[in-house]
């Protein structure tokens, strides 16, 4: 029996030693139930009295041998499984990292940005208007009436008879006299509608930028000087400014309003058709009209207005020739600017 106990020992070591998985199939096959080594001491009944105490030990002797050797194995084997997914897990930390790839503004919100810069620089406040908007602000408060002309060249979107889509950002000049008293100095930037078909230069969505100042003693000498300063700002400290007289329901007097070409610096190249100079917004004195519709009194105050669209000074600036390509948001496109 001695010998027996020996062998199982000597081969459960063995094979444990050699074992690379499935532990526990070597611990059934030894110490199991049906194992080998209670296989033996089940035949211990036929020891006599003297054997019995020093078989008995030798056995547990072999059990403790056998335990131990799992239990050493079995954690030799969780370490070499733990190196080997260490080892194919391994970062190097000194590799370069990827930079990932960054996007950045859309040149029409740089240009709004860029535009609201310059005037908060003024002193300008920026004010938010609604684009669903009333007949009456966008177009009975400005000083056109229905069936005034000026509504064919700013047909827009109806929601009812009395609600449109705006069609300038002009509203906003009135919603605001109407809740401020003056001093007022604004922008507003935003969305305006109209119906027209798409093309180069038409689009039934684009974006305005509108300026109002009122106060007492405002003069046409004060819209030049802010519009001056702000041509320089946005297309170079050389720029000049030219007004042509116009015609808007809602400023008396109007203007439509150049810049020297930045391209040409205003000697006449193709960009500005040789004119030398490119319309860049429309402008005037506030109409006493729109004054007194909102309860200000023009004999007491004065003030300017203008309005320019943002789309126009993107295309302009990066001399892009269809504004249809700031919509589709082709990155290729669009990454360029
Ligand atoms: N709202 C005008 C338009 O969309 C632009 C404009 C002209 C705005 C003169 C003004 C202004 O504030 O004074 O055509």
């Amino acid at each position: 029996m001695k010998e027996k106990l020996k062998n199982i020992k000597e081969q459960a070591l063995a094979a444990l030693s050699a074992a690379d998985a499935d532990i526990e199939a070597l611990r059934i096959k030894y110490l199991g139930k049906k194992g080998e080594l209670t296989a033996v001491l089940r035949g211990m009944g036929a020891l006599s009295a003297e054997e019995r105490p020093v078989i008995g030990q030798l056995a547990n002797d072999v059990r403790a041998a056998i335990e131990e050797k799992i239990t050493n194995r079995a954690a030799e084997l969780k370490a070499a499984a733990q190196d080997m997914k260490l080892a194919a897990e391994k970062v190097d930390v000194t590799v370069p990292g990827k930079e990932p790839r960054r996007g950045h503004l859309h040149p029409l919100t740089k240009a709004q940005r860029e535009l609201e810069d310059i005037f908060i620089g003024m002193g300008f406040e920026i004010v938010e208007g609604p684009e669903v908007e009333l007949d009456y602000y966008n177009f009975q408060a400005l000083n056109i009436p229905p069936e005034h002309p000026a509504r064919d060249t700013q047909d827009t979107f109806y929601i009812t008879d009395n609600i449109l889509l705006r069609s300038q950002t002009s509203p906003v000049q009135v919603r605001t006299m109407e809740k401020k008293h003056p001093p007022i100095r604004i922008i507003s930037p935003g969305r305006v509608y109209r119906s027209d078909a798409v093309d180069a230069t038409h689009s039934p969505l684009f974006h305005q930028l509108e300026g109002l100042v009122v106060d007492k003693n405002i003069t046409m000498g004060d819209l030049k000087g802010t519009l001056e300063l702000f041509a320089k700002r946005m297309f170079g400290e050389d720029t000049k400014i030219r007004f042509r007289p116009h015609h808007f329901p809602f400023t008396e007097p109007s203007a439509e309003v150049d810049v020297s070409c930045f391209k040409c610096g205003g000697k006449g190249c193709r960009f500005c058709k040789g004119e030398g100079w490119i319309e860049i917004l429309g402008a005037g004195m506030v109409h006493p009209n729109v004054l007194r519709g909102c309860d200000i009194d023009p004999e007491v105050y004065s003030g300017f207005a203008f309005g320019l669209g943002i789309e126009r000074i993107v295309l302009l600036k990066h001399h892009i020739d269809d504004m249809r390509l700031l919509y589709e948001n082709d990155v290729r496109f669009i990454k360029q600017f």
